[in-house]
């Protein structure tokens, strides 16, 4: 029994259902095909030789599709190192969010908390924008990464003109690459600043679509759900089942398969069908919109 499972899946066969439960909610990394190529191109500009004008990397999909995840695992493998005994810390790779009001002083603000710096909030845009780099030197960045880049758009077309050309002083004075997440719009963010937009590649995360990735996606997550006996996710009835309630983001598929596996376990069924699909406590997000418009 459990001969389909990854080691760590097949021991918790015989844990407790608690047990059981815990592992199904708690995260894991799976390496799909274009989070390892998302990964190697960030690698890649990671050893990137210093020049006045870096490559840079957009990676956008819809929200919920693994970007943040990437990135999450991107750090795990470039850790930031405190450096108690020595000067400076050392973060070659930093990771911004983009505030949700795209201001630059408040943009910086989270650079140098994020680095422990202590600043004065009151501020201007000169010193925290000239502390914030020198820092960043001193740390040896050699990537920054921001995140949920889209929140640019939600502020006035000056502002917006304003935060791109912060980017590219970043990018020219750092001379390091700069990779940007975002939503579709993020893309079009970008393309507001045409000198920008030029140097940054665009990396789509898109939609699942049913099809051999998909297929081995789900072969995957089946491999990391501790029941006993095969649910065979990869088969044609399973695999259109689960599209069709997940609407094919990564992050939704995984909500469905956590909720159909806790069913399982908590009902003593061995493994995942349609029944259980259909029975599990997972609200699609067509039922959510739904629900939002009532
Ligand atoms: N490679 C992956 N392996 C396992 N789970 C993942 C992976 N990528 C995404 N997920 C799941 O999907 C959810 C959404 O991913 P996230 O990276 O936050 O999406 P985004 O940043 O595109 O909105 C995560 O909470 C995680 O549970
Ligand atoms: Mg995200």
């Amino acid at each position: 029994m459990g001969d389909h499972l990854a080691p760590k899946a097949k021991a918790m066969l015989t844990a407790s259902e608690g047990e059981r439960l815990q592992y199904v909610m708690a995260p894991k990394w799976i390496g799909y095909a274009r989070a390892k190529e998302a990964l190697s191109k960030l690698e890649d500009l990671l050893v990137h030789p210093k020049m006045h004008r870096m490559p840079n990397l957009m990676i956008h999909g819809p929200t919920n599709n693994g970007k943040t995840m990437i990135i999450q695992r991107f750090m795990r493998d470039h850790p930031h190192n405190d450096n108690p005994d020595g000067d400076a810390a050392e973060v070659p790779v930093l990771t911004v969010q983009m505030p949700f009001s795209p201001e630059p002083r408040r943009f910086y603000r989270t650079i140098l908390e994020q680095l422990f710096a202590t600043y004065r909030s009151s501020d201007n845009l000169a010193n925290l924008e000239t502390q914030a780099i020198r820092l960043l030197r001193a740390c040896g960045l050699r990537l920054l990464i921001i995140d949920e880049l889209h929140n640019i758009l939600a502020g006035r077309m000056d502002n917006q003109r304003q935060f791109l050309n912060l980017i590219r002083y970043l990018g020219n004075e750092l001379e390091v690459p700069i990779v940007c997440l975002g939503i579709q719009s993020a893309l079009r963010a970008i393309q507001i600043d045409e000198q920008l937009a030029n140097r940054f590649e665009p990396f789509a995360l898109p939609t699942w679509e049913d099809g051999q990735d998909f297929r081995r996606l789900l072969n995957s997550f089946e491999a990391v759900l501790p029941l006993g006996e095969r649910s065979f996710l990869a088969s044609d009835n399973m695999a259109t089942a689960i599209m069709a309630k997940s609407e094919g983001t990564i992050g939704e598929v995984l909500m469905l398969l956590r909720a159909a596996a806790k069913y399982s376990i908590i009902n003593g069924i061995s493994h995942v069908n349609e029944g259980v699909l259909g029975a599990c406590d997972y609200i699609s997000p067509r039922e959510r919109r739904r629900a939002a418009e009532r």
